[in-house]
């Protein structure tokens, strides 16, 4: 059976907040395998693609203007449930409805500025992973220690 894989990026707020590594720290600690990473000064374009759902809700232009404005940290995350834990470890889309212990009930208030994005389906999350990092060879293939340990 294939693992389970998801689309995680740290927003530009995230990189500015310096963040990074305290996100990618928990889901190395979680459990999860990072299999792909890249920086990436998206383009509106990019981002309005990305988030093309959301055309025409009031916030888009807002959202894309915001999500251009700087680097993004995109990552491919694999491993059990992925997906549906990924969404867990962010919290909700609102910071102010966020479990404190997630990331963005730990660091983040607002609804604009809410640090991380996180794919919300497996479907989802192959499209995504393929606009942000190709069709093809978009994740790398290793074992980790870990995985030899347990
Ligand atoms: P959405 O896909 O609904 O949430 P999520 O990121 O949790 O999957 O919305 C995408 C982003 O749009 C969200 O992370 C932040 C922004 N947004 C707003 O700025 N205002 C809003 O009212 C909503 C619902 C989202």
């Amino acid at each position: 059976m294939a693992t389970e894989q998801t689309f995680i990026m740290i927003k530009p707020d995230g990189v500015q907040r310096q963040l990074v590594g305290e996100i990618i720290g928990r889901f190395e600690r979680r459990g999860y395998s990072l299999v792909g990473m890249k920086m990436v000064h998206a383009s509106k374009e990019h981002i309005e693609k990305h988030y093309e759902d959301l055309a025409g809700k009031p916030f888009y232009p807002g959202l894309c203007n915001y999500m251009s404005s700087g680097p993004v940290v995109a990552m491919i995350w694999q491993g059990k449930d992925v997906v549906k834990q990924g969404r867990a470890l962010l919290g909700a889309t609102n910071p102010l409805a966020s479990a404190p212990g997630t990331i963005r009930g730990d660091f983040a208030i607002d609804v604009g500025r809410n640090i991380c994005h996180g794919s919300d389906a497996v479907d989802s999350a192959k499209k995504e992973i393929a606009l942000w990092f190709g069709a093809q060879d978009g994740a790398i293939s290793y074992k980790r220690a870990i995985d030899q340990w347990i």
